[in-house]
């Protein structure tokens, strides 16, 4: 059985939490390579694309000693069935379960890639795909971005955040804005940015405009944990309220809930807020704030140039920190994290 699976940041005990960031920032300041997971090998399922963390995952692995292989399901695997006690008698040939048992048997830890249905919004609120792989799995499973939460991310920017403010992290304004785009997307790296600044005590500001409400459960969660830490969650329908003295503008596109039961209705709702985009004007009304991105993001569209162009900007920060992080979290699930330091 799996003994330390990473499906959710939240869920990591507290100094367990520090030591992930600490860890992420002695592999950001210490960029030799490491043998702490020789002989170990990770492997990935991607239902879904990745640039950063596909990339990050296979570097850190192999940085860190191991070796690594990424499966792509669809191309050059059998089709995978899901459901359970039906018949196999449509075009899958494999099901999950033999799937995962078998990788299980070749690798040390197993990756998932595997986005919201978004047709079904109880399996994507309660990460059903993930949840089933990790079921099936015989090795720690890693959440590399399900329905609803993206930890490995979520670890990137919490160490990202340390890193700019030296630390200094509680009671800083974050805002998490909702940014227009022109697809419906999920709800994973907002869902896991919200806990995350609010772990980390911050002063949380979730701006979205009027149909565009996370969920409820992760909000009152987060709200919970903000004032566990000296923190607090709020909700304006304003962005230009919310960048007014902000420390952070943490931009991201996500759908409507409503996405799950009318689509059309949705897509309209949304094309409404089309001026939901972070622009030079929206940062010079913070209080010299950085602006933050999990890319990949729509150049103005989400962002303008101006804003990505300058130097206010943590973007690529986020993207470096994501291989930082990713060793830290490889060393966690495989039980060879330092206990401190080196
Ligand atoms: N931010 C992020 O997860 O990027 P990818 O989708 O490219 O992996």
């Amino acid at each position: 059985m799996p003994t330390q699976s990473f499906l959710e940041l939240s869920d990591v005990p507290e100094p367990m939490f520090q030591r992930l960031i600490e860890r992420s920032l002695w592999h950001r300041y210490n960029r030799s390579y490491l043998q702490t997971a020789r002989d170990r090998t990770l492997g990935m399922l991607f239902f879904n694309p990745s640039l950063r963390t596909r990339t990050s995952m296979e570097l850190a692995a192999q940085q860190l000693g191991a070796l690594s292989t990424t499966i792509i399901p669809g191309q050059g695997t059998w089709g995978f069935a899901w459901e359970e006690g039906v018949p196999m008698v449509g075009e899958a040939s494999e099901h999950i379960k033999e799937a995962v048992g078998v990788l299980s048997r070749y690798v040390d830890a197993l990756g998932v890639r595997a986005f919201a249905t978004r047709v079904d919004y109880e399996a994507d609120r309660t990460d059903r795909a993930l949840h089933t792989i990790d079921r099936y799995a015989d090795v720690p499973v890693i959440n590399l971005e399900s329905a609803f939460f993206h930890p490995c991310q979520g670890l990137a920017d919490a160490s990202v955040l340390s890193d700019h403010f030296k630390g200094n992290v509680r009671r800083k304004k974050f805002v998490l804005a909702w940014c227009y785009h022109p697809r419906p997307l999920p709800m994973a790296v907002p869902n896991s940015a919200l806990l995350m600044a609010s772990r980390l005590g911050m002063e949380v500001t979730v701006a979205a405009p009027s149909g565009f409400a996370l969920d409820e459960g992760i909000l009152s969660r987060a709200a919970a944990i903000a004032e566990a830490q000296g923190g607090s969650v709020s909700t304006v329908s304003s962005l230009d309220a919310a960048v007014e003295g902000a420390d952070v503008i943490y931009a991201k596109a996500w759908a409507g809930l409503n996405a799950y039961t009318n689509a059309d209705q949705e897509a309209a709702q949304r094309q409404m807020h089309q001026d939901w985009r972070i622009t030079d004007h929206r940062m010079k009304r913070t209080d010299s704030g950085v602006f933050m991105h999990c890319l990949p993001v729509r150049r103005n569209v989400v962002v303008d140039d101006a804003v990505l162009d300058g130097n206010h900007t943590l973007h690529l920060d986020q993207a470096a920190f994501r291989l930082h992080a990713a060793k830290a979290i490889l060393e966690y699930v495989w039980d060879v994290l330092p206990t401190s330091g080196a």
